[in-house]
Protein backbone atom coordinates (compact mmCIF):
# COMPACT_ATOMS: atom_id res chain seq x y z
CA UNK A 1 0.00 0.00 0.00
CA UNK A 2 2.75 2.45 0.88
CA UNK A 3 3.77 1.91 -3.24
CA UNK A 4 0.41 3.90 -3.66
CA UNK A 5 0.71 5.81 -1.40
CA UNK A 6 3.77 7.73 -3.40
CA UNK A 7 2.73 6.08 -7.21
CA UNK A 8 2.17 9.45 -9.28
CA UNK A 9 -0.89 7.66 -11.07
CA UNK A 10 -3.12 7.64 -7.82
CA UNK A 11 -1.75 10.89 -5.73
CA UNK A 12 -1.92 13.23 -9.39
CA UNK A 13 -5.84 12.83 -9.17
CA UNK A 14 -6.12 12.85 -5.88
CA UNK A 15 -4.46 16.46 -5.43
CA UNK A 16 -6.61 17.35 -7.94
CA UNK A 17 -9.71 16.28 -6.47
CA UNK A 18 -8.65 17.50 -2.71
CA UNK A 19 -8.01 21.08 -5.14
CA UNK A 20 -11.82 20.60 -6.45
CA UNK A 21 -10.41 20.15 -9.69
CA UNK A 22 -13.39 19.59 -12.43
CA UNK A 23 -14.70 16.24 -12.29
CA UNK A 24 -14.43 15.75 -15.93
CA UNK A 25 -11.03 16.65 -16.21
CA UNK A 26 -9.49 14.08 -13.37
CA UNK A 27 -6.51 12.86 -14.61
CA UNK A 28 -7.48 8.73 -13.63
CA UNK A 29 -5.09 6.44 -14.28
CA UNK A 30 -5.40 3.67 -17.03
CA UNK A 31 -8.21 1.27 -17.30
CA UNK A 32 -6.56 -1.72 -16.30
CA UNK A 33 -5.12 -0.32 -13.39
CA UNK A 34 -8.53 0.71 -12.13
CA UNK A 35 -9.22 -2.66 -12.16
CA UNK A 36 -7.39 -3.65 -9.36
CA UNK A 37 -8.97 -4.05 -6.08
CA UNK A 38 -5.96 -2.58 -4.01
CA UNK A 39 -6.31 0.46 -6.25
CA UNK A 40 -9.90 0.37 -5.86
CA UNK A 41 -9.41 0.45 -2.27
CA UNK A 42 -6.52 3.21 -1.97
CA UNK A 43 -8.95 5.31 -3.97
CA UNK A 44 -12.07 4.82 -1.50
CA UNK A 45 -9.24 5.46 1.41
CA UNK A 46 -8.33 8.66 0.28
CA UNK A 47 -10.86 10.35 -1.73
CA UNK A 48 -14.08 9.09 -0.02
CA UNK A 49 -13.60 7.61 3.74
CA UNK A 50 -14.53 10.03 6.44
CA UNK A 51 -12.56 7.98 9.06
CA UNK A 52 -9.55 8.64 7.10
CA UNK A 53 -9.97 12.53 5.97
CA UNK A 54 -11.30 15.07 7.78
CA UNK A 55 -11.30 17.62 5.35
CA UNK A 56 -12.99 16.12 2.47
CA UNK A 57 -14.72 18.10 -0.26
CA UNK A 58 -18.01 18.63 -0.70
CA UNK A 59 -20.52 15.83 -0.83
CA UNK A 60 -22.57 16.87 -4.08
CA UNK A 61 -18.33 17.25 -5.47
CA UNK A 62 -17.57 13.73 -4.42
CA UNK A 63 -21.06 12.11 -5.80
CA UNK A 64 -19.57 13.81 -9.39
CA UNK A 65 -16.47 12.40 -8.92
CA UNK A 66 -17.40 9.55 -7.73
CA UNK A 67 -19.84 8.19 -10.06
CA UNK A 68 -17.66 9.26 -13.10
CA UNK A 69 -15.07 6.81 -11.00
CA UNK A 70 -17.77 3.79 -10.59
CA UNK A 71 -18.35 4.31 -14.67
CA UNK A 72 -14.68 3.80 -15.81
CA UNK A 73 -14.05 1.13 -13.72
CA UNK A 74 -17.67 -0.71 -15.07
CA UNK A 75 -16.20 -0.31 -18.22
CA UNK A 76 -12.67 -1.28 -17.11
CA UNK A 77 -14.61 -4.64 -15.68
CA UNK A 78 -16.85 -5.37 -18.47
CA UNK A 79 -14.08 -8.18 -20.32
CA UNK A 80 -14.28 -10.39 -17.16
CA UNK A 81 -17.19 -9.21 -14.50
CA UNK A 82 -16.42 -12.79 -12.96
CA UNK A 83 -13.46 -12.12 -12.03
CA UNK A 84 -12.78 -8.47 -11.55
CA UNK A 85 -15.17 -6.43 -9.50
CA UNK A 86 -15.90 -2.83 -7.99
CA UNK A 87 -15.40 -2.71 -4.43
CA UNK A 88 -18.59 -2.35 -2.06
CA UNK A 89 -16.96 0.40 -0.35
CA UNK A 90 -17.12 2.66 -3.50
CA UNK A 91 -20.96 1.63 -4.31
CA UNK A 92 -22.36 1.57 -0.73
CA UNK A 93 -20.39 5.28 -0.99
CA UNK A 94 -21.92 5.92 -3.47
CA UNK A 95 -25.66 5.00 -2.22
CA UNK A 96 -24.84 7.09 0.79
CA UNK A 97 -23.79 10.18 -1.32
CA UNK A 98 -27.05 9.88 -3.06
CA UNK A 99 -29.74 9.19 -0.91
CA UNK A 100 -27.65 11.47 1.93
CA UNK A 101 -29.72 14.52 0.38
CA UNK A 102 -27.05 16.56 -1.10
CA UNK A 103 -27.64 20.01 -2.08
CA UNK A 104 -28.15 20.77 -5.06
CA UNK A 105 -24.62 22.37 -7.33
CA UNK A 106 -26.32 25.57 -7.00
CA UNK A 107 -26.70 25.23 -3.20
CA UNK A 108 -23.53 23.70 -2.92
CA UNK A 109 -21.42 26.55 -4.30
CA UNK A 110 -23.28 29.00 -1.76
CA UNK A 111 -21.23 27.04 1.20
CA UNK A 112 -18.02 27.07 2.54
CA UNK A 113 -15.75 24.41 0.96
CA UNK A 114 -12.63 22.76 1.81
CA UNK A 115 -10.06 23.20 -0.93
CA UNK A 116 -6.92 21.54 -0.22
CA UNK A 117 -3.39 22.78 -2.28
CA UNK A 118 -0.64 20.38 -2.87
CA UNK A 119 2.41 22.98 -1.63
CA UNK A 120 4.97 21.33 -3.88
CA UNK A 121 7.44 23.21 -6.90
CA UNK A 122 6.89 21.74 -10.12
CA UNK A 123 10.30 20.75 -10.53
CA UNK A 124 10.18 18.57 -7.65
CA UNK A 125 6.51 17.57 -7.88
CA UNK A 126 6.97 14.48 -10.70
CA UNK A 127 9.72 12.72 -8.93
CA UNK A 128 8.68 13.31 -5.30
CA UNK A 129 8.61 9.64 -3.58
CA UNK A 130 7.06 10.69 -0.79
CA UNK A 131 4.08 9.25 0.23
CA UNK A 132 1.84 11.48 -0.38
CA UNK A 133 0.42 12.00 2.65
CA UNK A 134 3.48 13.48 3.85
CA UNK A 135 2.59 16.39 0.97
CA UNK A 136 3.14 19.93 2.11
CA UNK A 137 -0.37 21.28 1.71
CA UNK A 138 -2.58 24.34 2.94
CA UNK A 139 -6.31 23.80 3.46
CA UNK A 140 -8.90 26.82 3.01
CA UNK A 141 -12.22 27.44 3.97
CA UNK A 142 -13.50 28.87 0.82
CA UNK A 143 -16.82 30.22 -1.14
CA UNK A 144 -16.70 28.75 -4.42
CA UNK A 145 -18.23 31.47 -5.83
CA UNK A 146 -16.52 34.61 -7.26
CA UNK A 147 -18.19 37.58 -6.28
CA UNK A 148 -20.46 36.94 -2.19
CA UNK A 149 -23.35 38.23 -1.72
CA UNK A 150 -21.29 41.34 -0.24
CA UNK A 151 -19.73 42.25 -3.67
CA UNK A 152 -15.97 40.76 -2.49
CA UNK A 153 -13.72 38.52 -4.37
CA UNK A 154 -11.69 37.44 -1.41
CA UNK A 155 -13.29 34.56 -0.45
CA UNK A 156 -12.13 32.05 -2.55
CA UNK A 157 -7.99 32.09 -3.86
CA UNK A 158 -7.26 32.93 -7.47
CA UNK A 159 -5.10 32.26 -9.82
CA UNK A 160 -2.77 34.96 -9.75
CA UNK A 161 -2.40 33.83 -6.21
CA UNK A 162 -1.54 30.01 -7.24
CA UNK A 163 0.66 31.06 -10.05
CA UNK A 164 2.38 33.64 -7.45
CA UNK A 165 2.71 30.71 -5.26
CA UNK A 166 4.05 28.33 -7.76
CA UNK A 167 6.63 30.68 -8.54
CA UNK A 168 7.56 31.45 -5.07
CA UNK A 169 8.05 27.70 -4.67
CA UNK A 170 10.73 27.71 -7.14
CA UNK A 171 14.29 27.50 -5.71
CA UNK A 172 14.86 31.72 -7.02
CA UNK A 173 11.28 32.18 -5.93
CA UNK A 174 11.56 31.05 -3.10
CA UNK A 175 15.00 33.04 -1.99
CA UNK A 176 12.72 35.88 -2.37
CA UNK A 177 10.39 35.22 0.74
CA UNK A 178 13.00 33.10 2.73
CA UNK A 179 13.98 34.68 6.28
CA UNK A 180 12.21 38.09 5.35
CA UNK A 181 9.59 40.14 6.50
CA UNK A 182 6.44 39.93 3.86
CA UNK A 183 3.45 42.49 3.66
CA UNK A 184 0.44 41.10 1.90
CA UNK A 185 -2.07 43.51 0.20
CA UNK A 186 -5.49 41.84 -0.67
CA UNK A 187 -4.91 38.68 1.22
CA UNK A 188 -7.99 37.46 0.39
CA UNK A 189 -8.35 33.91 1.83
CA UNK A 190 -4.59 34.15 3.04
CA UNK A 191 -3.32 31.07 0.39
CA UNK A 192 0.07 33.34 -0.36
CA UNK A 193 0.81 34.38 3.47
CA UNK A 194 0.27 30.69 4.39
CA UNK A 195 2.55 29.35 1.85
CA UNK A 196 4.88 31.79 3.34
CA UNK A 197 4.99 31.39 6.69
CA UNK A 198 4.30 27.51 6.87
CA UNK A 199 6.51 26.01 3.96
CA UNK A 200 8.35 29.30 2.75
CA UNK A 201 10.08 29.93 5.81
CA UNK A 202 9.26 33.69 5.62
CA UNK A 203 10.50 35.70 9.22
CA UNK A 204 7.08 37.12 9.67
CA UNK A 205 4.13 38.25 7.55
CA UNK A 206 1.58 41.02 7.74
CA UNK A 207 -1.72 39.83 5.91
CA UNK A 208 -3.95 42.53 4.73
CA UNK A 209 -7.16 43.25 3.00
CA UNK A 210 -9.95 46.12 2.52
CA UNK A 211 -12.15 43.84 3.59
CA UNK A 212 -13.24 43.01 7.62
CA UNK A 213 -15.55 39.96 6.20
CA UNK A 214 -12.16 38.40 4.69
CA UNK A 215 -9.79 39.41 6.99
CA UNK A 216 -12.54 37.28 9.66
CA UNK A 217 -11.95 34.21 6.87
CA UNK A 218 -8.70 34.78 7.06
CA UNK A 219 -8.00 34.12 10.37
CA UNK A 220 -9.96 30.78 9.88
CA UNK A 221 -8.23 29.89 7.59
CA UNK A 222 -4.48 30.61 9.71
CA UNK A 223 -5.90 28.60 12.52
CA UNK A 224 -7.01 25.91 10.04
CA UNK A 225 -3.29 25.83 9.19
CA UNK A 226 -1.76 25.91 12.46
CA UNK A 227 -0.31 29.24 11.56
CA UNK A 228 1.01 31.12 15.37
CA UNK A 229 -1.18 33.79 14.92
CA UNK A 230 0.64 35.47 17.92
CA UNK A 231 4.17 35.19 16.62
CA UNK A 232 4.29 34.68 12.96
CA UNK A 233 1.83 36.45 11.15
CA UNK A 234 -0.73 39.39 11.68
CA UNK A 235 -3.69 40.27 10.68
CA UNK A 236 -4.94 43.18 9.92
CA UNK A 237 -7.97 45.48 7.80
CA UNK A 238 -5.87 47.74 5.38
CA UNK A 239 -7.69 49.77 2.67
CA UNK A 240 -5.75 50.65 -0.11
CA UNK A 241 -5.05 54.59 -0.28
CA UNK A 242 -2.20 56.96 1.02
CA UNK A 243 -1.97 55.52 5.44
CA UNK A 244 -3.20 57.94 7.98
CA UNK A 245 -0.78 59.40 10.01
CA UNK A 246 -2.26 56.92 12.90
CA UNK A 247 -1.87 54.04 11.09
CA UNK A 248 -0.83 50.92 12.81
CA UNK A 249 1.07 50.58 9.86
CA UNK A 250 4.05 52.11 10.74
CA UNK A 251 4.61 50.88 13.80
CA UNK A 252 4.35 47.18 12.24
CA UNK A 253 6.53 47.51 10.35
CA UNK A 254 9.55 49.10 12.83
CA UNK A 255 8.32 45.77 14.30
CA UNK A 256 9.12 44.05 11.19
CA UNK A 257 10.84 46.11 8.92
CA UNK A 258 9.21 44.90 5.42
CA UNK A 259 11.11 43.12 2.74
CA UNK A 260 8.41 42.22 0.52
CA UNK A 261 5.50 43.29 -0.42
CA UNK A 262 3.34 40.32 -2.49
CA UNK A 263 -0.60 40.92 -3.89
CA UNK A 264 -2.32 38.82 -6.19
CA UNK A 265 -4.88 39.40 -8.47
CA UNK A 266 -5.61 43.19 -7.14
CA UNK A 267 -4.61 44.94 -10.19
CA UNK A 268 -7.93 44.40 -12.13
CA UNK A 269 -10.33 47.07 -10.75
CA UNK A 270 -9.60 50.18 -13.04
CA UNK A 271 -11.07 52.26 -9.57
CA UNK A 272 -8.48 50.92 -7.27
CA UNK A 273 -5.38 50.95 -9.11
CA UNK A 274 -4.77 54.76 -8.12
CA UNK A 275 -5.04 54.00 -4.43
CA UNK A 276 -3.20 50.59 -4.69
CA UNK A 277 0.32 52.42 -6.14
CA UNK A 278 -0.22 54.87 -3.56
CA UNK A 279 -0.33 52.60 -0.57
CA UNK A 280 2.92 51.10 -2.55
CA UNK A 281 4.30 54.57 -2.65
CA UNK A 282 3.66 55.24 0.83
CA UNK A 283 5.49 51.56 1.66
CA UNK A 284 8.31 52.71 -0.15
CA UNK A 285 8.84 55.90 1.45
CA UNK A 286 9.19 54.07 4.57
CA UNK A 287 11.16 51.23 3.01
CA UNK A 288 12.96 52.79 -0.35
CA UNK A 289 14.50 49.13 -0.47
CA UNK A 290 11.19 47.19 -0.40
CA UNK A 291 10.71 44.61 -3.18
CA UNK A 292 6.76 44.38 -4.12
CA UNK A 293 5.69 41.27 -6.07
CA UNK A 294 2.32 41.38 -7.63
CA UNK A 295 1.23 39.09 -9.62
CA UNK A 296 -2.33 39.20 -12.25
CA UNK A 297 -4.06 37.39 -14.64
CA UNK A 298 -4.20 39.80 -17.51
CA UNK A 299 -8.22 39.80 -18.40
CA UNK A 300 -8.24 43.25 -19.26
CA UNK A 301 -4.75 44.39 -20.32
CA UNK A 302 -5.99 47.77 -20.75
CA UNK A 303 -6.40 47.73 -16.94
CA UNK A 304 -3.28 45.66 -16.62
CA UNK A 305 -1.29 48.26 -18.57
CA UNK A 306 -3.06 51.05 -16.43
CA UNK A 307 -0.92 49.56 -13.31
CA UNK A 308 1.87 49.76 -15.09
CA UNK A 309 1.55 52.75 -16.59
CA UNK A 310 0.46 54.49 -12.75
CA UNK A 311 3.69 52.96 -11.60
CA UNK A 312 5.98 54.46 -14.37
CA UNK A 313 4.05 57.66 -13.33
CA UNK A 314 5.99 57.35 -9.56
CA UNK A 315 8.82 56.59 -11.03
CA UNK A 316 8.76 52.92 -9.98
CA UNK A 317 11.26 50.02 -11.47
CA UNK A 318 8.99 47.43 -13.27
CA UNK A 319 10.06 44.56 -13.97
CA UNK A 320 8.46 41.10 -15.69
CA UNK A 321 9.43 37.99 -13.94
CA UNK A 322 9.63 35.70 -16.81
CA UNK A 323 7.70 32.54 -15.44
CA UNK A 324 5.01 30.32 -17.66
CA UNK A 325 2.22 28.66 -16.08
CA UNK A 326 2.68 25.24 -17.02
CA UNK A 327 -0.41 23.79 -19.36
CA UNK A 328 -3.26 22.68 -16.51
CA UNK A 329 -3.01 19.28 -18.06
CA UNK A 330 0.89 19.36 -17.09
CA UNK A 331 0.20 20.55 -13.73
CA UNK A 332 1.36 18.20 -10.72
CA UNK A 333 1.14 20.35 -7.75
CA UNK A 334 -0.91 23.54 -7.80
CA UNK A 335 -3.82 23.20 -10.43
CA UNK A 336 -5.34 26.44 -12.46
CA UNK A 337 -6.33 27.80 -15.60
CA UNK A 338 -3.59 29.10 -17.55
CA UNK A 339 -5.51 29.87 -20.80
CA UNK A 340 -5.44 33.48 -20.01
CA UNK A 341 -1.83 35.25 -19.81
CA UNK A 342 -1.01 35.60 -15.75
CA UNK A 343 1.91 38.14 -15.58
CA UNK A 344 4.49 38.41 -12.04
CA UNK A 345 5.83 42.36 -12.17
CA UNK A 346 9.06 42.89 -9.41
CA UNK A 347 8.53 46.44 -8.37
CA UNK A 348 10.92 48.24 -6.97
CA UNK A 349 11.76 52.30 -6.63
CA UNK A 350 13.75 54.04 -9.11
CA UNK A 351 17.24 54.87 -7.67
CA UNK A 352 16.74 58.72 -8.92
CA UNK A 353 13.73 58.68 -6.31
CA UNK A 354 15.96 56.65 -3.76
CA UNK A 355 17.78 59.50 -3.71
CA UNK A 356 15.30 61.63 -2.46
C1 LIG B 1 -9.50 39.12 -6.63
S1 LIG B 1 -9.29 39.07 -4.92
C2 LIG B 1 -7.69 38.34 -4.78
C3 LIG B 1 -7.50 37.70 -3.46
C4 LIG B 1 -6.18 36.93 -3.31
N1 LIG B 1 -5.05 37.83 -3.42
C5 LIG B 1 -6.07 35.84 -4.34
O1 LIG B 1 -5.33 36.00 -5.32
O2 LIG B 1 -6.71 34.80 -4.15
C6 LIG B 1 -8.93 40.79 -4.54
C7 LIG B 1 -8.77 41.05 -3.04
O3 LIG B 1 -8.42 42.42 -2.88
C8 LIG B 1 -9.24 43.01 -1.87
N2 LIG B 1 -9.45 44.42 -2.23
C9 LIG B 1 -10.15 44.91 -3.27
N3 LIG B 1 -10.12 46.25 -3.29
C10 LIG B 1 -9.37 46.62 -2.21
C11 LIG B 1 -8.98 47.90 -1.67
N4 LIG B 1 -9.36 49.03 -2.24
N5 LIG B 1 -8.22 47.89 -0.55
C12 LIG B 1 -7.82 46.73 0.02
N6 LIG B 1 -8.18 45.51 -0.43
C13 LIG B 1 -8.95 45.46 -1.53
C14 LIG B 1 -10.52 42.21 -1.90
O4 LIG B 1 -11.21 42.27 -0.65
C15 LIG B 1 -10.03 40.83 -2.25
O5 LIG B 1 -9.75 40.06 -1.11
Amino acid sequence: MSDQNSDPQLTLPRRQYIQLFEPDFLAWPPTKYLKNSDVQQWLYRNLFDTSQNTRLPPESYQMRVLRQLIGKIEKAIEENPTKDKISNKLTECLTHLINHSVPSESEEVREDAYVTFTCLSEKGSSNNSQPDELDPTITLLERRYLVSGSRTTGFRTWEGSLHLGSYLLTEEGSRRVRGKNVLELGAGTGFLTILAAKHLQAKHVTATDGDEGVIQALKENLALNHVDEAHKVRTETLTWGPFSDESWIKADCASHPYDVIIGADITYDKVAISALVLTLQDLFDMRPGLQVIIAGVVRNAETFQMFRDQCAHHRFVVEDIEFEPRPMRQQKALFYAAAMPIKILAISRGSKTMQV
